[in-house]
């Protein structure tokens, strides 16, 4: 647009000034006054081209600098930043203009500027404070874009720092700008975009659960959870003996502390599946009165006969009879996993396997520092035994690919199994080797394990005392 308007007026001036006639000696009054007002008409299409000319430099000597700076400092430069070089171009564009065309030079503005000033001053008064306290908050950098900040009652993602105003975006995907003076006298609480900001989320349990256990439990379900710093544990602390259970709460920090609303629900909800698995009840002002006898429940409110069901459907315990498959399932728990949990992470000891009874798990091993997924085991599947058998280090992890519930068998369960069902141990160190290869395939496996089949076999009747 400016470009268009240095042509239009350039071309105006141009014809003008070739049509003001000369004036003639001995002129009348009236020619006189009409060609002085034909001069100004040119002298003002003049200072029109001039500025239009002024504009089209200034912005691309703009865009040069920042390009410049752009490129040196490898960040976009703050928009106050910008807009005062433009001023201080057009200011000095402006009276180079005026100094060459009217004559007219600063100093012989100066006394009618002092007045104008005033005027403008008290005019201007908002504007030149926010121009001000901008200037300040680019000097001083409390906060910067990214950042979450909270000014009187806004809080949210800071998104633009102008000459007028702050522009945050609010959780509720609001923009609201705060003008620099606010800023300049509320307080400003800043959660720096690469800081370590933490969050405290509350939560209760029974009385009867145990504070040790429901502080490792919920410790362990948090810090893995999307969007948790992994390099610094979650502190789980109790914060009250309330009415009806103990008040916990458990502060953890963030990496990206915008996304805290979404970060404190995951988190709320790994609690309640940590919650499940260990039994842990959330506590609440009832009263219950019990009027049946409750069935032998196992683990996660499971019975010991729905469970035998779950297992039955799995294909190396098909061979078991009813009292053995019942037997087992007495020996056994029923826990529920959230999508993405750990179930069992490798390099840890283990001294029991799990079934999948319902949903579906990732094998995953480490190859130069990422994880792998090598298999998914769905419902009826079983995973675990590796380390149960042998008394090694689970050689992989095992993480829910969705909402998952597992059977976990212990130790002592599977050794009076085998006692009355050799065949067993041999079904198994099948699978053992079979997924070993699988393990060795993925260069996952420690070494030495090429072991035999009749080698892994009777170090397993071994491990389990019934040679
Ligand atoms: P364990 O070593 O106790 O813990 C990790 C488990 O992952 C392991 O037992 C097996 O049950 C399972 N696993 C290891 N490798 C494979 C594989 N290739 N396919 C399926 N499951 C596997």
């Amino acid at each position: 647009m400016p470009l268009v308007l240095a042509a239009v007026f350039g071309t105006a001036w141009y014809v003008l000034s070739r049509f003001v006639p000369e004036l003639p000696a001995g002129a009348s009054e009236q020619q006189r006054m009409a060609h002085a007002a034909n001069e100004w008409a040119v002298t003002l299409v003049q200072i029109a081209f001039w500025m239009s000319v002024a504009l089209v430099a200034a912005r691309a000597l703009n865009e040069l600098a920042f390009f410049v700076f752009r490129k040196r400092k490898g960040y976009e430069a703050p928009s106050l930043m910008r807009d005062l070089f433009s001023l201080v171009l057009y200011v000095t564009a402006g009276a180079v203009i005026l100094k060459y065309t009217l004559d007219l030079s600063f100093a012989a503005l100066l006394p009618g500027s002092a007045l104008l000033g005033i005027v403008l001053g008290l005019a201007l008064q908002d504007t030149l404070g926010n121009l001000f306290s901008g200037i300040s908050l680019h000097a001083d950098k409390p906060f910067q874009v990214g950042d979450v900040i909270t000014v009187g009652k806004h809080t949210g993602a800071v998104m633009a720092i102008t000459w007028r105003a702050v522009k945050i975006k609010t959780f509720s995907n609001h923009v609201v700008l705060v003008s620099n003076s606010v800023i300049a006298k509320e307080s400003i609480e800043v959660c720096p975009q690469n800081g370590q900001n933490a969050r405290i989320v509350l939560f209760s349990a029974a009385y009867d659960d145990s504070p040790v256990k429901v502080i490792h439990a919920v410790r362990e379900a948090v810090r893995e959870a999307d969007n948790v710093l992994r390099y610094i544990t979650p502190v789980v602390r109790i914060r009250g003996l309330g009415e009806s259970g103990v008040d916990y709460e458990v502060k953890y920090w963030l990496s990206d502390y915008s996304r805290y609303n979404d970060t404190d629900a995951l988190v709320r909800q790994r609690i309640w599946y940590a919650f499940r698995r260990s039994g842990f009840t959330f506590p609440f002002p009832t009263r219950t009165v019990l009027m049946e006898e409750a069935a032998a429940q196992n683990g996660d409110g499971r019975d010991t006969e729905t469970l035998a069901g779950l297992l039955s459907a799995v294909d190396i315990f098909s061979p078991l009879t009813a009292g053995e498959l019942n037997a087992l399932a007495a020996g056994s728990a029923n826990h529920v996993f959230a999508p993405g949990e750990t179930i069992i992470r490798a390099g840890d000891d283990g001294d029991s396997m799990f079934v999948v009874s319902r949903g579906g798990v990732d094998v995953r091993v480490d190859s130069n520092g990422t994880s792998r997924t090598i298999n998914r085991l769905g419902e009826g599947a079983f995973f675990g035994e590796m380390a149960l058998f042998t008394g090694e280090p689970r050689t992989a992890s095992v993480v829910a690919a969705e909402e998952t519930e597992v059977l976990e068998i212990g130790h002592d369960a599977m050794r009076s199994l085998f006692q009355t069902n050799p065949d067993l141990v041999e079904a198994l160190s099948h699978t053992i080797n079979e997924r070993r290869a699988g393990l060795l395939a993925s260069a996952a496996a420690p070494a030495g394990d090429e072991e035999t089949h009749d080698g892994l076999l009777s170090r397993i009747r071994r491990f389990f005392g019934l040679d």
